[in-house]
C-alpha cells in the first residue's frame, strides 16, 4: 500500500521558519548535545536569575527524577504578559467570542496586566499564597485565563477542572490538591444551554468530608440567580473594585509547580499530573511557534476548552509567552448553525486553526454547503488533536475547509507531555493524512515490542519515548510512586505513553491508539475502571464492564456491560437510568452510548474478566474472539452475542 503524499507548498516552503534541511538540522542538533540545545532555547523566555543548570533527568527505576533549568528563577505570568509590555501594550492578546455571535470582546495586552493582577490581588486578599492550590471551574470566558495567570503571577498552584464535569467529579479534585479557594462562575452558556456551575461547585463542596474550603470566587457570566454563602463565596466583580491594577509577579524557581490537570489512567481515580514553570513555559511556546509557524500579526485560534491540556498550552500558556494573538470560543461548533467555526474565522480574520478530528467528523456530516457559504480566505494553517484523524476526515478538513491550500498539522501528545511530540512542521514535513508524522526537537520516540525491545525501520508495538524533554510532567501530585509506576514500570529507563503506534519506511509515525484500558472519546480521555466503578456504585448493579468500540463522530463509543443484581429486572428504564446515573457520577462525557444488560461476564477459571472478547463483541467482531479456551463458562459469550447492542 503506498501512502498519500502532499508536499510542502511552495509558498510555505519559502515563508515558514523551517525547511525540510531546517528541520532536521534542529533536530540532529537538539539528540548530539540536548544541554547545549535546551540551554539556547530557555532564553526564548525572561529569567530574573538565569539557570546554570539545564537537564537534570533521570528515568532510572525507581528513581525518576526530572528537573530542566533547576537553578533559573522566573514567572509564567510576567513572561505571558509584562514581557510584552514595552513593544505591544495595544496589540490584542485575547479575542474573546461568546455562544452568542453577537458577543465578543478584545482584550490587549494592557488589559491583560490589568485584569490579571486584578484577579490576582482578589486572590491574596483571600490568602492564596505561593504553592497553595487553586480549583478554576469556569466556561470559556476571558476570566478564565485571568485567574489562570493571577495564580501563575503569585506562584500559586491551579487545577483547572472541565466545567462539564459533576458535582463528585469536582469534589475529588478539589480533596486531592486541597484546595481552599474556588474560582467558578454563576454559570456557564453553550450552545445556547446554561450549565449550572456555581451550583455544581456547592453540590462538590456539600460532598467534602477531608477539608474545607474558605473561599469561592464568582464571576458573573449570565446574570442567573445563584446561591452566595456569607463569609464563603464573593462576587469577583466587587472583590475587583477593592484591589488595584499592580501586583508584583513571585519570582519562583524554574521547577515551582504550575499547575496540577486531572486525567483518567487505566486504574483507579484521575490522576493529578503536575507541571512545572520554566520547561514547561519554554517547551509550550517553542512548539506553539515552529509547529503553527506562529508569526508576528498572525491570528491564532484553538477550539479547545481551557479545562485540557489543549487549552492551557495552546490557547493561554504557549501563544501568550509568544506574543500572539489568540482566540478564545465561548460556543460550540453547531450553534446557532453548522457554519459557526467558519464564521468565526471570517468574522475574526483567523490565519491558523485548530481542533480535534471529532470536531472535523461532526461537521463533515453536515456536507459542503455550510462550509462553502463562508470564505476562509484568511486561513492558512489548519491543526488536529485528540487521536488519530481518519483519513476520510482528514481529505474532507484539506480539501473542504482549507480549500486544498493549508497544510494540515496533525500534533500527537498528552496531557503528561505538557507540548506537542509528534508532528508536522508546515514549511518542512511532507504530510500523510493519518499521520502525525515525525518528532519534534529533543524528541526520541521508540517503536518497541512486549519486552521492550527498540525495533528498527518500519515497525509496529507500542510508543515510548527514551529521553526527557522540558514540557514532561514531573510527577503525579502527591504521589510519585503512582508516577513511576505508570509511566516508567512497563519499560524501565523508558516513558511509556499507553499508544500504540507504527513506524513507516520514511520514518513517520502512526499512532493506532491506546494499548492500556483508557478510551479515547470525542478526543477526551476515559478510563474504563472509572465508568465501571461509577455503574456499581448504583444499588442495582453488581458488577460492570467497560470497552470502548468505534464511533463514527466520536472516535470511540462507551460500551457497558451491566450484570444486575440478583432479582432485578433488565429493562428499558433502568438501561436509561445507569446511563443518566453514569452523567451525574461523572459527567455527560462519560455517558455510555450502549449498555447492555449482562446475565454474566466472560471470566477466566481465576475470576479474571476478559475484556479482549468484550472488546471483540462491542466491535462486531465476534466471528474472531481468538483464544476462547480458558473461559470458565463459554456459554455466557454465547449469551452476550445473541444480545449485543445495535451501532447505528
Ligand atoms: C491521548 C492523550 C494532548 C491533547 C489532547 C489529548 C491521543 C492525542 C493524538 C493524535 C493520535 C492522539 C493519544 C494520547 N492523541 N493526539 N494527533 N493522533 N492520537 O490529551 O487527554 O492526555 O490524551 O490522546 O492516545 O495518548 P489527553
Amino acid at each position: 500500500m503506498t501512502d498519500k503524499i502532499y508536499d510542502v507548498p511552495a509558498e510555505w516552503a519559502k515563508r515558514a521558519f523551517l525547511d525540510d534541511r531546517a528541520y532536521q538540522a534542529k533536530y540532529e542538533a537538539s539528540l548530539r548535545d540536548p544541554e547545549a540545545f535546551w540551554a539556547d532555547e530557555g532564553k526564548r523566555i525572561e529569567w530574573f536569575e538565569p539557570y546554570s543548570v539545564v537537564k537534570n533527568t533521570s528515568f532510572a527505576p525507581g528513581n525518576v527524577s526530572i528537573k530542566w533549568f533547576e537553578d533559573g528563577v522566573t514567572n509564567v505570568a510576567w513572561n505571558c504578559i509584562d514581557r510584552h509590555l514595552p513593544t505591544r501594550a495595544d496589540q490584542v492578546a485575547i479575542i474573546w467570542e461568546g455562544d452568542d455571535p453577537s458577543e465578543q470582546r478584545h482584550i490587549t495586552y494592557q488589559e491583560l496586566h490589568d485584569e490579571v493582577c486584578r484577579f490576582a490581588n482578589v486572590l491574596r486578599n483571600r490568602n492564596v499564597e505561593k504553592g497553595d492550590r487553586v480549583t478554576i471551574y469556569m466556561p470559556m470566558i476571558p476570566e478564565a485565563a485571568f485567574a489562570m495567570l493571577a495564580c501563575a503571577r503569585l506562584g500559586a498552584v491551579h487545577s483547572v477542572v472541565f466545567g462539564g464535569f459533576s458535582p463528585d467529579s469536582l469534589a475529588s479534585r478539589i480533596s486531592d490538591c486541597s484546595s481552599k479557594v474556588v474560582i467558578t462562575a454563576d454559570e456557564g452558556l453553550r450552545g445556547g444551554r446554561k450549565v449550572p456551575l456555581k451550583a455544581n461547585v456547592d453540590a462538590a463542596i456539600a460532598k467534602l468530608t477531608d477539608i474545607e474550603v474558605d473561599h469561592v470566587v464568582v464571576v458573573r457570566r449570565t446574570g442567573g440567580t445563584v446561591n452566595m454563602e456569607p463569609g464563603r463565596d464573593v462576587w469577583y466583580h466587587e472583590a475587583a473594585e477593592l484591589v488595584t491594577r499592580h501586583c508584583p509577579a513571585a519570582h519562583v524557581n524554574a521547577e515551582h509547580p504550575l499547575f496540577i490537570l486531572y486525567t483518567s489512567g487505566s486504574t483507579g481515580l484521575p490522576k493529578g499530573v503536575l507541571h512545572t514553570t520554566g520547561g514547561y513555559l519554554v517547551y509550550a511556546a517553542m512548539t506553539h511557534q515552529y509547529v503553527f509557524d506562529y508569526h508576528e500579526g498572525d491570528i491564532y485560534w484553538c477550539t479547545a476548552d481551557v479545562g485540557w491540556v489543549t487549552g492551557h498550552s495552546y490557547i493561554v500558556y504557549g501563544p501568550l509567552a509568544n506574543g500572539a494573538t489568540t482566540l478564545m470560543f465561548e460556543g460550540v461548533p453547531n450553534y446557532p448553525t453548522n457554519s459557526r467555526f467558519w464564521e468565526v474565522i471570517d468574522k475574526h480574520k483567523v490565519n491558523i486553526f485548530y481542533t480535534a478530528p471529532t470536531a472535523i467528523r461532526a461537521l463533515m456530516q453536515g456536507g459542503d454547503a455550510p462550509v462553502k457559504k463562508t470564505s476562509r480566505a484568511s486561513l492558512r494553517l489548519l491543526g488536529s488533536v485528540g487521536e488519530p484523524i481518519n483519513p476520510e476526515a482528514w481529505e474532507w478538513y484539506h480539501r473542504v475547509i482549507g480549500d486544498e491550500r493549508c497544510p494540515i498539522v496533525d500534533t500527537w501528545w498528552q496531557t503528561e507531555t505538557g507540548g506537542i511530540l509528534i508532528s508536522p512542521l508546515p514549511g518542512a514535513t511532507a504530510l500523510k493524512p493519518g499521520s502525525a508524522t515525525r518528532p519534534f526537537f529533543g524528541i526520541i520516540p521508540e517503536v518497541v515490542d512486549a519486552e521492550g525491545k527498540p525495533l528498527d525501520g518500519p515497525a509496529e508495538g507500542n510508543l515510548v519515548i527514551a529521553d526527557s524533554w522540558p514540557g514532561q510532567m514531573r510527577t503525579v501530585y502527591g504521589d510519585h510512586e503512582r508516577f513511576m509506576q505508570t509511566y516508567f514500570s512497563t519499560y524501565p529507563g523508558k516513558y511509556f505513553t499507553g499508544d500504540g503506534c507504527r513506524r513507516d519506511a520514511d520514518g513517520y509515525y502512526w499512532i493506532t491508539g491506546r494499548v492500556d484500558d483508557v478510551i479515547n472519546v470525542s478526543g477526551h480521555r476515559m478510563g474504563t475502571a472509572e465508568v465501571e466503578s461509577a455503574l456499581v456504585a448504583h444499588p442495582k448493579v453488581s458488577e460492570a464492564a467497560v470497552v470502548g468500540y468505534p464511533h463514527t463522530i466520536k472516535g470511540q463509543g462507551i460500551y457497558a456491560y451491566v450484570t444486575l443484581m440478583s432479582g432485578i429486572e433488565p429493562t428499558e428504564e433502568l438501561r436509561k437510568e445507569l446511563v443518566i446515573w453514569v452523567r451525574q457520577e461523572i459527567g455527560p462525557i462519560a455517558s455510555p452510548d450502549l449498555l447492555q444488560f449482562a446475565p454474566g461476564l466472560p471470566k477466566t477459571r481465576s475470576g479474571k474478566i476478559m475484556r479482549r472478547i468484550l472488546r471483540k463483541i462491542a466491535e462486531d467482531e465476534f466471528g474472531n474472539l481468538g483464544d476462547t479456551s480458558t473461559l470458565a463458562d463459554p456459554a455466557v459469550v454465547d449469551d452476550l452475542i445473541s444480545h449485543r447492542q445495535n451501532k447505528k
